[in-house]
């Protein structure tokens, strides 16, 4: 399972991508949001330190000016992948660019409707939001498995990229599953590595060896 880090912080990223499991990097206007420096700055940065997959969002909502901005993000590198809303016109801006051989990545997915349809268009990833649906009650996980059968039932390259990642069990099910990439916060990287009893363990090794300096 590929990971890739949901944030537009570099200092995260940096600090992700020095453990050495990074994959790949998605933003999206709200993450951009809380940094100071301008989107497409941050973007350029963001592919110097990963050579990965990198999502940057458009913020038209209508083909033609989908496809003038993605015209200009993908002049910031070659790993640039272009970040879709999941409308009808996302749809079509989806199928020209990956028939152009540009990556996209149709965002704000939540039923296997839109994943069947964005696979259909070639888009490179599909990124159901899985907590954005446990927040209102529904099953998150659910999605990704109805997505990762209808995927496995034909032959779309359409990579599952599960997204609004909240928690490690969201992580640890999606790799049950068979997800393809999960993309989280820098925090959620962090707890997953965390376990008390490795803690104590190796509180209680370090002080026996001390003790056993002799
Ligand atoms: O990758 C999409 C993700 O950033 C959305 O997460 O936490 O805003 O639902 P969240």
């Amino acid at each position: 399972m590929k990971f890739f880090i949901d944030t537009a912080n570099i200092d995260e990223i940096k600090d992700a991508a020095s453990i050495g499991i990074l994959d790949g990097v998605t933003t999206n206007p709200s993450l951009a949001a809380k940094e100071t420096a301008p989107y497409k700055e941050i973007l350029t940065e963001i592919c110097k330190i990963v050579p990965g997959p990198v999502s940057a969002e458009v913020i038209a909502t209508d083909y033609d000016g989908m496809m003038k901005e993605a015209e200009e993000l993908v002049k910031i590198a070659d790993n640039i992948v272009i970040k879709i809303p999941t409308i009808l016109e996302g749809l079509k801006a989806i199928k020209s660019l990956s028939t152009n051989g540009v990556m996209t990545n149709a965002t704000l997915v939540f039923s296997p409707s839109q994943a069947l349809l964005v696979a259909k268009a070639g888009a490179t990833f599909v990124s159901p939001f899985i907590g954005r649906l446990d927040d209102i009650s529904q099953h998150g996980m659910e999605l990704i498995d109805n997505i990762c059968t209808i995927y496995n039932n034909y032959t779309y390259q359409t990579e599952v990229l599960v997204a609004s990642v909240r928690h490690p069990m969201h992580v640890i099910e999606s790799a049950m599953i068979g997800a393809d990439v999960v993309t989280m916060p820098y925090n959620v990287i962090k707890q997953l590595i965390k376990h008390p009893l490795t803690d104590i363990g190796l509180e209680k090794f370090i002080a026996d060896y001390k003790k056993a300096q002799k």
